[in-house]
C-alpha cells in the first residue's frame, strides 16, 4: 500500500513521526510536503495529496494541519476523495470500517503522539466492512458534481 502524506507548517513535526509509523508497518510513503516550519497554506498541500490519491485509488493519504479541519475540508473537494478527520482509535477505525475513508486527517495541535500511534494502528488494521455501508459510500460518490 502506498501512502501520500502532507502537512502544513503546524503539522510538519508530527508528519515526520507519522511517516515512521507507516514505514514500520511496511507502507511505501511519499512525502508531498511541506518540509519546513515556514508558513504555507493548507489547501495547497491538501490539493497535492488528494490529487495523488484520486489518480491512484489503491493508495491512501494522510493530511495533518493544526486542527485537521482545513485539510479535511480541502481534500474533500477533490473527486474520489473521502477524507475523514479523526480524533482517536474509535473514530479512525470507523472512518475505515463504515466510510471507506481514503484520506486520514488529524490535528497536530489536537492529538498527542500516543494518540497518533493508536490512530495509525486503527487505520491500518481496519478494513472497510462493505455490506450496508457500501450503498452509503456509493451515495457519497453520487453527490460529486
Ligand atoms: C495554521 O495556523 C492553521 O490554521 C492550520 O494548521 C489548520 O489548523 C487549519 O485548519
Amino acid at each position: 500500500m502506498k501512502i501520500y502524506i502532507g502537512s502544513d507548517h503546524a503539522g510538519v513535526e508530527v508528519k515526520e513521526f507519522t511517516k515512521e509509523l507507516f514505514k514500520k508497518r511496511g507502507y511505501e510513503v511519499e512525502d508531498l510536503g511541506t518540509h519546513s516550519t515556514e508558513r504555507v497554506d493548507y489547501p495547497d498541500i491538501a490539493k497535492e495529496v488528494a490529487t495523488a490519491v484520486s489518480k491512484d485509488l489503491d493508495s491512501q493519504g494522510v493530511l495533518i494541519c493544526g486542527t485537521g479541519i482545513g485539510m479535511s475540508i480541502s481534500a474533500n473537494k477533490i473527486k474520489g476523495i473521502r477524507a475523514a478527520e479523526v480524533f482517536d482509535y474509535y473514530t479512525a477505525s470507523m472512518a475505515r470500517a463504515h466510510n471507506d475513508a481514503n484520506i486520514l486527517c488529524f490535528g497536530a495541535r489536537v492529538v498527542g503522539l500516543g494518540v497518533v500511534e493508536s490512530i495509525v494502528e486503527a487505520w491500518c488494521n481496519t478494513p472497510f466492512e462493505g455490506g450496508r455501508h457500501a450503498k452509503r459510500v456509493e451515495k457519497i460518490t453520487s453527490l460529486e458534481k
